[in-house]
């Protein structure tokens, strides 16, 4: 009884951010949304999540604050290698064939992902010709994102990472260090476009080569996991590639007929 109830309210709360704000967190997946707005309840002192839903109308930075428990930032530098070393060995070779490229990354979080993927453009000579854009829908991120500066004590693992993807420099060659963080070289940072957008609710704003979505659908249902592939196969030409997180797969969507797999254990597909 207790649990239908919190279920309504949840509801009810995903209703009015939707209406108030317009995020639309109303077809993510219920188990892990839950937690997080119960998670919430205690940081803002609500004892329902009505009690919740009460601040979050009334009080526009509670909810810019409940954003951040909405939307999870956890992001690295060349997170699982094996992704970026196939994109390096197998797509970079048919992306060579393009006069130019437009690459986006969606859910970019802090915009290690991005920056991931400009280093591996750079160190295989197609930065020049690349259009890079990152879009998430939290704004604190992408400020974060904009700035490029990352915490030092990260810099060991993201090193690792870079040489595990086949990195073929050395990683401190991107950043420059500045006490207790790192920021991103300028000729990196000035590549990409970092914008406010959402795979719930926008549609598509440019015709890619590359669309990398990781670790972002996890967090849908199967129908706004079939909206965000819907978006991916309107906006990625003929052939273009699409890489998914290590748990998320285009294969049982409404879009399994429209990619195939091409790195299949990397989860990179190609649109038919
Ligand atoms: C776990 S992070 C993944 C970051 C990065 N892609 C990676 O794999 O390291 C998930 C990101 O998805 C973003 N996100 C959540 N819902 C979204 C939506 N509807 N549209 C775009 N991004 C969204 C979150 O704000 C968060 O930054």
């Amino acid at each position: 009884m207790v649990d239908r109830t919190v279920e309504i309210e949840l509801k009810l709360l995903f209703e009015a951010i939707y209406l108030k704000y317009s995020y639309d967190f109303r077809e993510y997946s219920g188990a892990s949304l839950k937690r997080r707005v119960l998670l919430a309840l205690r940081e803002f002192g609500c004892e329902t999540v009505s009690a919740l839903q009460q601040r979050i109308l009334h009080e526009p930075q509670v909810f810019a604050e409940l954003l951040q428990y909405l939307t999870i930032p956890v992001t690295e530098m060349f997170r699982d290698p094996a992704y970026f070393r196939a994109l390096r060995e197998h797509v970079v070779p048919v992306l060579r064939t393009y006069p130019s490229l437009k690459i986006w990354v969606a859910g970019c979080s802090t915009g290690e992902e991005i920056y991931s993927l400009a280093i591996l453009l750079h160190e295989e000579g197609l930065l020049e010709r690349s259009m890079l854009y990152a879009t998430d829908i939290n704004p604190r991120s992408l400020e974060r994102a904009r700035q490029g500066i990352f915490d030092i004590n990260h810099v060991r693992k993201y090193t690792r990472n870079y040489q595990l993807a086949g990195g073929t420099r050395s990683f401190a060659d991107y950043y420059t260090a500045a006490y207790d963080s790192v920021l991103i070289d300028r000729r990196l940072r000035d590549k990409v476009t970092f914008a406010d957008h959402s795979l719930a609710t926008d549609s598509v704003f440019a015709e890619t080569q590359l669309i990398s979505c990781r670790n972002v659908l996890i967090y849908f249902n199967k129908a706004l996991q079939d909206r965000a592939f819907g978006l991916f196969h309107e906006s990625l030409c003929r052939r273009g590639f699409l890489g998914l997180g290590s748990k998320e797969t285009v294969e049982f969507s409404g879009y399994a007929d429209r990619f195939e797999p091409f790195a299949k254990e990397e989860r990179i597909f190609r649109k038919t």
